[in-house]
């Protein structure tokens, strides 16, 4: 089955990056020239997948407004001949359909899933949380839709992470059936130390079958009060099989804010014109520090 729609949360409170995230969404946060969700939504669109659904909040209607079409910026442009710039606004706003649904209350990111469920419907969809970048040859989530198209069941990308870091994911526990595929019999939400030996942690993409929202819908509040998409992930497990997939690619946490500065770092660097000026700063910095 094609999937054809994308999930992606942004109703959540940023409380990490305070006090920048009190009046800008941490998805506007600018990375080089691009705010993170932008990055996001083209990783999606890269993947084939025009429709996204996002799942916001009251002082989220930036994100909305910026892959809307606005008429005073574009006539301003084309009549000062700013043809570039003007392309490139252009651009952001023919890059998807975007519906928009309110999550009233920040109950978890289980609960904003839910509030997806009118507009996904009885079929197959990605969610891709709007502060977690992955930098891949080809898109994390056209791995996945690749893999779905195989397995038929619903896949959570995971990537090892350091022991001490183990207690800040969602982990799963499985057996590898092929490489870096893991059918999952575990899950845990922020496990505390020694009750996981895995160091498998899930990361801000997954691929769902509709059953999610009828698991959902019989998850109780879990870790901090919320309800917990790892909780939901858990029954359907038992319900159905769930699979956990090491996807090719290198991860940046852009709610947190080192990840946030190792992003920056990364596509400073990569950018056309400012990653070789960028990369002559960078040196002289490290040649001062030692
Ligand atoms: P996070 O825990 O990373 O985001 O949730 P947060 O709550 O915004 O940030 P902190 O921890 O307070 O700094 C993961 C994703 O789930 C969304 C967030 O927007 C983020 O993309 N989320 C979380 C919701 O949409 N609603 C919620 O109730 C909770």
């Amino acid at each position: 089955m094609q999937i054809k729609k994308a999930v992606v949360p942004v109703a959540g409170l940023g409380t990490r990056f305070l006090p920048a995230t009190k009046a800008i969404p941490k998805e506007m946060l600018t990375i080089v020239d691009r705010p993170t969700i932008q990055y996001i939504v083209e990783e999606i669109v890269a993947s084939g997948i025009k429709e996204v659904v996002l799942i916001t909040s009251a002082g989220k209607a930036a994100i909305e407004n910026h892959f809307d079409y606005s008429f005073e910026l574009e006539t301003f442009l084309a009549q000062k001949g700013k043809r570039d710039l003007l392309r490139e606004v252009r651009n952001i706003s023919r890059l998807i359909d975007v519906v928009s649904v309110r999550q009233k209350e920040p109950l978890g990111l289980g609960h904003a899933v839910m509030m997806a469920e009118t507009v996904i419907g009885d079929q197959p969809f990605f969610v891709v949380l709007g502060d977690d970048l992955v930098v891949s040859e080809v898109p994390c989530v056209y791995q996945m839709k690749k893999l779905f198209e195989e397995l038929d069941e619903s896949i959570v990308a995971v990537q090892r992470v350091p022991e001490n870091e183990v207690h800040r994911y969602g982990i799963v526990e499985g057996e590898e059936v092929s490489p870096g595929v893991y059918k999952v019999n575990r899950l845990i939400e922020k496990p505390s130390p020694g009750s996981t030996s895995s160091n498998l942690a899930i990361i801000g993409r997954y691929c769902l079958r509709p059953e999610i929202f009828g698991c959902l819908h019989r998850t109780l509040p879990g870790v901090g009060g919320e309800i917990q998409l790892t909780d939901a992930l858990s029954t359907l497990k038992n319900e159905r099989a769930l699979y956990a997939y090491e996807f090719q690619g290198s991860r940046f946490d852009a709610g947190d804010k080192l990840g946030y500065l190792e992003a920056t770092v990364h596509f400073a660097l990569e950018h056309p014109e400012l990653g070789g000026p960028f990369r002559l700063f960078l040196q002289d910095m490290i040649s001062k520090l030692s």
